[in-house]
């Protein structure tokens, strides 16, 4: 949650009875009753925490206050599973993983809408309603087509009790415990004893999506093109935990409601705002076609400024009966049209096709453009992805072609304007060797990749070390890509082991290296030396192998002299090393300039192995607390269960205190479970423990 509008934090002002019942001594709270009504209490506070926040836009309590309150509530849980409520806004931080989703038929067929990018369309469309509608009156409402994933929410007594994909518009897949996380889906709607189907569309804010696209940049992951993308592989990850970390939202725009008094569309809009949906504040009552175009025309104009993606806009026949009457044809209500933006569209002149070098030494062909606005940037470069698009495209250098951004990252030429092509143009050819180092380039049948396998490429050396250097590889200050080029281009570094090599001297002759700059880079490889195993392994730049993997790998292997000796089966087995990673990793650890790389790294002092503790202290739940086992557990001895702790990063010791992080209280608790939570030290049952001891992978 962010700060804004703040109006009074929860340490002072806004607590309740129930903080007040927290703070008394623990004898009160151990009435069952008590307990059950704190838990009521404080899960409704959350979520009207959660609904002030996402959907007025107006909180009334800092993010640490909310973090307070949940972290309560979470102790609570884990000493009382058996009161954990359904709608507890602690599901809204995931749960344990799934393996997959159960397949659902829909109660009503999840249909999708007809769509039209031209006036006439809608004019044709509004000629239909009429006719299907004779002497009679109708309106419209006008809403935004926002461009996500729908999903059908269900409520039964105003519980949600699932959420289902669109899937083939008759099944779809069951993802509760995900749609669970988005903090602008009510657990419970406002008002009791509601039975309805919701539909909506979940979507993932631009700002967030970059923020994604960033991280999975840093951790070597495959960028997600667009924001529905992102939307819709986030929502099928099996891990709601991860998927609670995606900031996905929901936007509702249809319902159904057994005996509803509503006749209207805009009622039951009205309705699941007061239920505590979010419904799109652009949602408008409008008489006639001019007004929806005048709308339609003002939001092709300004939707960039939006913080989402829209794609269109929506109209729809307003009086539930209408819609009735009208009727669905096999694909899609009579009543209802959506109006879609073209693309933002530009044309611009092809001067020169570059290819540029990767690390893992993909050969991808650039578009270097007469610099064009598009969608308030200007746009000079765009991929060509490969050799198959230029070819299949008939793209030629000098031709003007059309380039389209749409909800993607990267714009994208679409076709060349034939009409305007100059004399004497040639077919692109495809180099044979690299532009670099002029090395032969291989075809990579399946992937239709061009590939330059020359371990001394300078400009694949050159995206190696920039690589290595990168922040979440060895994070070596002052060896950004300037530096790089010169010391690939003067000879001063033929390979990552040469590095390690570099002196003062050396550094001496490079173009604006001062004597303080290159002090301070050798400083910064220095400190590099202390990275961890996982680390290098990441910054070797392996093909497949990015930050995610290359901790894994470490961990589960624990030296580098392991994965070397490793089969490729035992790479294989490795849980969540597939195939691919496997075979990548298998064939560069034995290709023989790795191998020299490696021995030059290590004798610099690199870390090639990973200390057990090290290796237990890596994203373990425990790691850096102190912890307190008492009362009985069934699974475990008390001895047992300490060292597990202990060897999952955690410090262990007798007697609860302040300074105690954590208590696993078994069958019998008693007085150190009471003395925990007065001083409101964080409970975790029996099952939790062994949850957590899964997730750190040492069961
Ligand atoms: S109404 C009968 N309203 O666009 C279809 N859809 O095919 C009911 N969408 O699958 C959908 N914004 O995912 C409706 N305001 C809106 C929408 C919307 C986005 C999506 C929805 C649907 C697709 C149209």
């Amino acid at each position: 949650m962010g700060n804004k509008n703040i109006k009074q934090d929860s340490q002072t002002d806004n607590t309740t009875w129930v903080d007040a019942v927290l703070r008394a001594p623990y004898s009160i709270l151990t009435m069952t009753k008590d307990i059950t009504q704190y838990i009521a209490e404080l899960s409704a506070e959350l979520e009207e925490h959660l609904y002030r926040y996402h959907i007025l836009a107006d909180p009334s309590i800092s993010d640490q206050g909310f973090d307070r309150l949940l972290a309560k509530l979470q102790a609570l849980e884990e000493a009382h599973p058996n009161l954990k409520r359904p709608d507890s806004p602690t599901q809204r931080v995931g749960g344990a993983p799934t393996n997959e989703f159960p397949t659902v038929r829909h109660a009503r067929p999840m249909l999708s809408l007809d769509n039209s990018y031209s006036r006439e369309d809608l004019e044709d469309f509004d000629r239909r309603v009429s006719q299907g509608l004779p002497d009679e009156q109708f309106d419209y409402v006008f809403e935004l087509k926002i461009d996500g994933v729908a999903l059908s929410l269900t409520y039964e007594d105003s519980l949600l009790v699932r959420a289902v994909t669109r899937g083939d518009g008759v099944q779809g897949d069951e993802v509760t415990a995900n749609a669970r996380t988005i903090r602008t889906i009510p657990l419970r709607l406002h008002q009791p004893g509601i039975n309805c189907e919701i539909r909506g569309e979940v979507y993932m804010e631009n700002q967030s999506f970059a923020k994604l696209n960033a991280q999975r940049e840093a951790d070597g992951e495959p960028f997600f093109a667009n924001p529905r993308n992102s939307t819709a592989g986030s929502l099928k990850l099996q891990n709601p935990t991860l998927v609670a970390a995606r900031d996905l939202r929901y936007f509702a725009y249809w319902m159904h409601q057994e005996d509803t008094n509503h006749t209207r569309h805009c009622e039951c809009l009205e309705a699941m705002r007061d239920w505590g949906l979010a419904v799109n504040p652009a949602t408008k009552c409008c008489t006639s076609l001019t007004e929806i175009f005048t709308l339609y025309d003002h939001y092709a104009t300004t939707r960039a400024e939006l913080p989402y993606q829209i794609d269109g806009v929506v109209i729809k026949v307003n009086r539930l009966d209408q819609q009735q009457r009208l009727g669905n044809t096999a694909k899609s209500p009579r009543s209802a049209m959506a109006y879609k933006f073209a693309a933002y569209q530009a044309l611009t002149q092809l001067l020169d096709i570059h290819l540029q070098v990767g690390r893992t030494g993909a050969v991808t062909p650039v578009a270097i453009l007469e610099p064009v606005l598009l969608a308030g940037s200007t746009i000079a470069r765009a991929s060509l992805h490969n050799e198959d698009e230029i070819r299949r495209k008939d793209i030629r250098i000098g031709d003007t072609v059309l380039l389209e951004k749409g909800g993607d990252v990267i714009p994208k030429i679409v076709e060349v304007d034939h009409h305007k092509r100059p004399q004497g143009t040639a077919e692109y050819q495809f180099p044979n060797v690299c532009p670099s180092c002029e090395g032969p380039l291989t075809r990579d049948e399946e992937e239709v990749k061009i590939r330059c396998e020359n371990p001394s490429c300078p400009a694949l050396l050159r995206r190696r070390l920039e690589h290595f250097a990168s922040r979440t590889a060895m994070d070596i200050e002052g060896l950004g890509p300037a530096v790089v080029e010169q010391l690939v281009d003067k000879g001063l570094v033929r390979d990552l082991g040469d590095l390690y090599d570099l002196d003062l001297a050396g550094l001496s002759g490079l173009e604006r290296m001062g004597e303080k700059s290159a002090e301070n880079l050798l400083a910064g490889l220095a400190r590099s030396k202390q990275q961890g195993f996982d680390r290098v392994l990441f910054a070797l730049g392996i093909r497949h192998v990015g930050a995610t993997v290359a901790r894994t790998l470490s961990r589960a292997f624990g030296t580098l002299d392991a994965l070397r000796e490793a089969s490729l089966e035992a790479l294989e087995e490795t849980p969540e090393i597939g195939p691919t990673i496997a075979a990548s990793l298998h064939a560069n650890l034995a290709a023989p300039d790795l191998q020299s790389v490696l021995d030059k790294l290590k004798y610099a002092g690199l870390q090639f192995a990973m200390e057990e503790e090290e290796i237990a202290e890596m994203a373990s739940y425990f790691s850096g607390k102190t912890v307190v086992i008492t009362g009985t557990l069934a699974a475990y001895g008390r001895d047992e269960a300490a060292s597990i702790v202990e060897r999952l990063g955690g410090k262990t010791t007798s007697s609860i205190s302040k300074k105690t992080d954590l208590l696993i209280a078994g069958e019998k608790a008693g007085s150190k479970l009471n003395k925990a939570q007065d001083l409101g030290v964080e409970v975790l049952d029996e099952a939790g423990f062994a949850t957590r001891i899964k997730e750190a992978g040492a069961d």
